[in-house]
């Protein structure tokens, strides 16, 4: 039988819709991890319930890859704008993701107080010695879209009505930014289109396992230009995401 596609998604709601489309489906679990066994245009696809935040979709992943094998992954789910030219229910697909909460700060002393503004990326994945020291690691990590996964989604992005897909910069870390200064921080120093919170720890493993990768996330708000939260962007995105699956397959 073929490798399968895996599709993640964080939140309840964030998954139902793309259920409803599976057939033959078959659920397993691992610890809080659910994975829905089926097929779609009858090519085997695992549907991954990975929980929100890094830890679980890390975690959720690699659990994943060993069980299942697959041939590709695709993280998705909502984010919020960090780019004022887009709206709730645009599609960003992450040409690149890359971690917004792994930091270095300045040094300052007692005293001294704080300085977000002077705070560093830190890779940890440049060397295998301490990033606290390494000047080598004070650069951001930019894990890269699979170039197939990114074609397939360009090819039925006209499919999609609600609002634009564009390709972007997916940033993401357990934190939910509601500064406008520092979104606009992000912005211009890692180039983020989106934040949320899964979709660079998904990546960073699939990496680690050589495993194509691509996240699609739809903006559900964006403090940058008001756009208030609307929850029924997490199944317009799995509408899209459908489209996608549906075109990878018909290129394997
Ligand atoms: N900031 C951070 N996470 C967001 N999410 C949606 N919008 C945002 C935002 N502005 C997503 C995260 C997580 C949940 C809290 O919603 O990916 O799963």
């Amino acid at each position: 039988t073929p490798r399968p596609i895996l599709i993640e998604g964080p939140m309840p709601i964030e998954i139902e819709k793309l259920l409803e489309k599976l057939d033959n489906m078959e659920k397993e679990t691992s610890g809080t991890f659910e994975f829905y066994k089926g097929t779609i245009d009858d090519y085997p696809v695992i549907l991954a319930k990975t929980g929100k935040g890094m830890e679980n979709t890390a975690a959720a992943t690699a659990v994943a890859i060993e069980r299942y094998n697959p041939i590709a992954i695709i993280n998705q789910g909502t984010s919020g704008g960090h780019d004022p030219e887009l709206h709730v229910f645009d599609i960003v697909l992450g040409k690149r993701t890359t971690n917004i909460g792994s930091l270095k700060t300045g040094h300052r002393k007692d005293g001294e107080g704080i300085a977000p503004k002077e705070w560093k990326p830190m890779d940890l994945m440049a060397s295998e010695g301490s990033a606290g020291e390494d000047p080598d690691a004070e650069s951001i990590r930019y894990y890269e879209g699979d170039q197939d996964l990114l074609a397939a989604a360009n090819a039925v992005k006209d499919q999609y009505t609600k609002g634009e897909v564009v390709e972007g910069t997916i940033g993401s870390a357990d934190v939910w930014n509601n500064e406008i200064d520092r979104i606009q921080w992000f912005h211009e120093k890692y180039g983020t289109s989106v934040e949320e919170m899964e979709s660079a720890a998904a990546a960073q493993i699939a990496k680690a396992y050589e495993v194509p990768f691509l996240a699609i996330r739809i903006l559900s708000n964006n403090k940058t230009n008001g756009g208030e939260y609307n929850p029924n962007t997490a199944a317009a995105n799995q509408g899209y995401v459908l489209e996608v699956v549906k075109q990878y397959i018909s290129t394997l």
